[in-house]
C-alpha cells in the first residue's frame, strides 16, 4: 500500500475531530451543578440544586496566609464537590472577560458578561485542585485563584448541610 492510499484510509476511518469535540461538550445528567459568577473582587458559587447554598470566594492576602497555604492560589472559601460524580459548572461574569481554569480537572472556560458558559468534569481522586483566571482582565488578574476540593460523597453531604445551617 502506498503512502497516499494509507493516509486516505486513516482519514476515512477516523471520526471528524470537530464532531467528537462537540459530542464531548454535551453534558448529560450531571449529579451537581455549580454556578461560578465572577465579579472583579470575588467569585460567587451558587449550588443551584439546593435552595440556598451559595457563598463568595476570594484570594487570601499574603499577610493572612497560614503556614503551608499557597500565595495567590488559596481562597477563603473552596468550591467543594463530591468525587466520582459528574459536575457541571456554569460560568459567567458580571464585569469583563475572565476565565475559570483548573488545569488538573481539564477545564478552561471563559467567563463572559452576558453569556452563560458550561463545563463538565469528574474528579476521579480526592484532593485540592488549584486554578486561576486565565484571561487578562485587569489590575486584579493575578488575584483570582480557584480552589476546588473533591471529597467523598458523605463528606460532601456533611459540608452542604453545614453550609445550609450557617
Ligand atoms: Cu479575571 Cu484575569
Amino acid at each position: 500500500m502506498n503512502y497516499a492510499s494509507s493516509s486516505y484510509l486513516i482519514s476515512y476511518c477516523l471520526p471528524d475531530p470537530f464532531e467528537v469535540l462537540y459530542l464531548m461538550d454535551e453534558i448529560n445528567n450531571p449529579h451537581l451543578t455549580v454556578k461560578a459568577l465572577r465579579h472583579q473582587l470575588y467569585r460567587t458559587y451558587e449550588y443551584t440544586d439546593y435552595q440556598d447554598l451559595s457563598f463568595d470566594s476570594t484570594y487570601i492576602p499574603t499577610q493572612y496566609l497560614s503556614t503551608g497555604q499557597y500565595r495567590l492560589l488559596e481562597t477563603d472559601h473552596r468550591m467543594v464537590i463530591p468525587m466520582h460524580s459528574p459536575i457541571r459548572v456554569l460560568i459567567a461574569s458580571d464585569d469583563v472577560l475572565h476565565s475559570w481554569a483548573v488545569p488538573a480537572l481539564g477545564v478552561k472556560t471563559d467567563a463572559m458578561p452576558g453569556r452563560l458558559n458550561q463545563a463538565a468534569f469528574i474528579a476521579v481522586r480526592p484532593g485540592v485542585y488549584f486554578g486561576q483566571c486565565s484571561e487578562i482582565c485587569g489590575a486584579n488578574h493575578s488575584f483570582m485563584p480557584i480552589v476546588v476540593e473533591a471529597v467523598p460523597l458523605d463528606h460532601f453531604e456533611n459540608w452542604s448541610s453545614l453550609m445550609l445551617d450557617a
